[in-house]
């Protein structure tokens, strides 16, 4: 076409899995796109990031049809545009330019990761070892994915196989005398934690509630209901308990929530829940807060809300007076309604409390009524994940965390049906897991963002592509852009230190270009 687009091509050398990485292994079950299989024969891997020289760039590309992470690379061009593709633009699918400003930072990155819940474990048991070791390393090894996050359920969840508390007692136990773990920790939770905190030692631990003991609740069941008034404290008290039998195994967090997706026990649930409204939320300034700030666990990050984004910023407001906002170091949101909320409740939260943390902490594709639960290579998945990434990003929300780490093929077990999609996808019968495009989606952010980047400013100049930019520690520029068009799209990253780049990204593809 014209002699920019030629260097261009040129410039790009296809350099996939170099130094030894195992490639994909394609598995095709009639969805849009596919899934990479692993088995105890392989299992696709990716090379740690190796900073370029300045003046050259890496892009990192997965598509619907042929690409999961393929490598390529190539040089800046110096400043200046070509009038001549100007004009030709006036003709041809206009350039998209992505002007980076690596100065501008934003909000501190925190991280990305999954649940370790019960479901997660007993997937990963089916497995052999052998097996349970590749899956563990593709999410949390520095040749995986290289999650920094994993958030863990105090007690059961509905991925679980019953509902269950730690003080399941007949009669009321207000001293927690009777408080235990539970098999399932010592089955389907500590084992893997475990073994992923020795994959990657810096992983953090983020836990949540679903439910109180019955004896605890205003109705006497696990879903619904609140905590009864006479119990705020022991509530607290229970949190606690939970931080010192954890720390008993070695195992320490960074943060809890204050309890998951509260507004459950308000539409009747069949979920597991304990309903907070803002007025009773003073149990976070009054019991909460202050057992653990005078515990061993201080420095726990007290994260509020756990919900959707309905609730942003009305509930924190209504929360964070009276001294509460003083325990209160964030506030964590869930993904399933934000077709319906705009992110702009992201920033107006971020600008009436500037201090707190932003946390994006459940997210699950399948979760409608009306979908089929898993989609093995579906597409459209993994781009709407890269759409709710990107989108909480350029709206202040420090990191990110999936739902359930693992899932069968069936999107369980849970005991209350409520099956829906995972990244990774355990097959029992073949002693085998899928990678979803989903794992992919999450991987090109998890892997290149680490811990302590900054989100940076940029702008596009029109629609066709979606973009978020961030700069590393190392002062590496990632710029991440999602191609959902059916054709490929050409965009110019501008940044005024490098010069730019002139890329034609392939139809329906996620890519993330790293330069230093
Ligand atoms: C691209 O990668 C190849 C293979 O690793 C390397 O030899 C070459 O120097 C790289 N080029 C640039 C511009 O980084
Ligand atoms: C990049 O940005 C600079 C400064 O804004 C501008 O002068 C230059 O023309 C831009 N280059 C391209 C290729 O868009
Ligand atoms: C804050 O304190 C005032 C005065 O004691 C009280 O009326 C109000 O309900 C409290 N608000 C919250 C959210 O606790």
């Amino acid at each position: 076409m014209t002699h920019v687009v030629l260097i261009g091509l040129l410039a790009i050398i296809t350099i996939a899995f170099s130094d030894g990485a195992t490639s994909c292994n394609k598995r095709s079950f009639g969805e849009t796109s596919f899934v990479c299989a692993c088995s105890t024969q392989s299992c696709d891997t990716l090379d740690p990031v190796q900073p370029s020289t300045s003046g050259t760039y890496q892009i990192y590309t997965s598509n619907i049809d042929t690409d999961r992470f393929t490598l390529s690379n190539g040089s800046f061009l110096p400043g200046r545009k070509s009038s001549c593709r100007k004009f030709l633009n006036l003709f041809t699918n206009p350039t998209t330019t992505i002007t980076i400003d690596r100065d501008a930072t934003q909000q501190e990155i925190l991280g990305f990761g999954g649940a370790f819940t019960d479901a997660t474990g007993i997937n990963i048991q089916k497995l052999t070892e052998d097996v349970q070791i590749k899956l563990l390393e593709s999410y949390f090894s520095p040749d995986g994915i290289e999650y920094n996050f994993g958030r863990v359920p105090m007690g059961g969840t509905d991925f679980s196989t019953e509902g269950y508390s730690y003080d399941d007692t007949d009669s009321p136990d207000p001293q927690l005398s009777q408080f235990e773990l539970q098999q399932e920790d010592f089955d389907y939770k500590i084992p893997y934690i475990k073994q992923a905190l020795e994959i990657n030692p810096d992983l953090e631990l983020l836990a949540s509630t679903w439910t109180a003991p019955k004896w605890m609740k205003t109705n006497g069941a696990y879903n619904g209901g609140a905590i009864k008034n006479e119990y705020y404290q022991v509530w607290a008290d229970y949190f606690l308990k939970f931080f010192e039998k954890y720390d008993e195994e070695g195992i320490s967090f960074w943060g809890v929530t204050t309890g998951n997706e509260p507004s459950l026990a308000l539409v009747n649930s069949a979920i597991n829940s304990v309903r907070w409204l803002p007025g009773g939320m003073k149990w976070a300034g009054e019991n909460l807060g202050p057992t653990i700030r005078a515990s061993k666990y201080k420095d726990l990050k007290i994260l509020m809300l756990d919900d959707q984004r309905f609730f942003l910023p009305w509930f924190p407001e209504a929360v964070m007076k009276n001294g509460t906002e003083k325990f209160i170091d964030g506030i964590s949101v869930h993904w399933y309604w934000d077709t319906i909320v705009p992110a702009s409740v992201l920033t107006s939260t971020h600008k009436r409390f500037p201090d707190k943390i932003l946390l994006a902490t459940e997210a699950c594709r399948g979760d409608k009524a009306w979908e089929k639960a898993v989609l093995l290579g579906d597409w459209s998945r993994a781009e709407d994940y890269v759409h709710g990434i990107i989108q909480d990003m350029n709206h202040y929300v420090q990191g990110w965390i999936d739902w359930n780490l693992v899932l069968d093929t069936t999107g369980g077990p849970t005991y209350i049906n409520n099956q829906v999609d995972a990244a990774i996808i355990v097959d029992y019968e073949t002693n085998e897991f899928y990678k979803q495009p989903m794992f992919y989606a999450q991987g090109h952010f998890s892997k290149f963002i680490p811990r302590g980047s900054h989100k940076i400013d940029q702008k596009t100049s029109n629609n066709g592509v979606e973009v978020a930019a961030f700069k590393r520690p190392d002062g590496g520029v990632v710029v991440v852009v999602m191609n959902k068009n059916d054709s490929p799209k050409t965009i110019i990253v501008n940044d005024s230190k490098s010069g730019h780049i002139e890329l034609k990204l392939t139809s329906k593809s996620i890519n993330t270009i790293l330069y230093w």
